[in-house]
């Protein structure tokens, strides 16, 4: 635990420090190296990690398989996979009425959470890149503050 927050500060410390040199230069986002964006995003899932252990886990479980006709999975789902602009507006905003995931009929409600766009964010990735998810969305904060 105490090595897992070590290894937590020098990651915020190296994301820190790379949004620094960001800033210099607006058009960076699409030239930016993939290096430098795979371990953006490797930092986003880490966070996103205790995002999902603090808010997510009582309904969606901890291994991300939710509670079949009352809360639906996110490992495999064909829902998160297939609208990942509704998945982050659900993450951001709430969402109820009726969906399907995975040929099962939803039609219940979730709260909005109170997260932030960065918390938003940091959860999307680590649902994307969980429990065997590969779904290849690199969320930012700045895109969810565009929904
Ligand atoms: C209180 C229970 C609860 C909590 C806490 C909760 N959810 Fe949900 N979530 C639901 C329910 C219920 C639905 C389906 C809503 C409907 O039927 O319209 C849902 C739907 C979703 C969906 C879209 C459907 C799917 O399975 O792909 C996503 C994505 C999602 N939740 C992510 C999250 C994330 C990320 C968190 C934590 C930040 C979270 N949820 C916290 C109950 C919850």
């Amino acid at each position: 635990m105490k090595n897992l927050s070590i290894l937590g500060l020098l990651i915020l410390l190296f994301v820190s420090c790379n949004s620094n040199t960001k800033k210099t230069n607006a058009t960076v986002q699409n030239n930016t190296p993939v290096g430098q964006n795979k371990s953006k995003l490797k930092a986003s899932i880490e966070r996103g990690k205790m995002v999902y252990n603090d808010m997510c886990t009582t309904c969606h479980l901890p291994n991300g398989k939710g509670i079949p006709r009352a809360f639906p999975p996110l490992a495999d789902s064909d829902y998160l996979r297939d609208n990942q602009t509704e998945s982050i507006k659900a993450v951001k905003f709430g969402l109820s009425g009726e969906i399907k995931v995975n040929g099962i009929t939803y039609n219940s409600m979730m709260a909005p959470l109170g997260l932030s766009n960065e918390e938003v964010a940091d959860v999307m990735n680590y649902i994307n890149n969980s429990w065997g998810n590969s779904i290849d969305n690199f969320v930012t904060p700045e895109k969810v503050s565009e929904l």
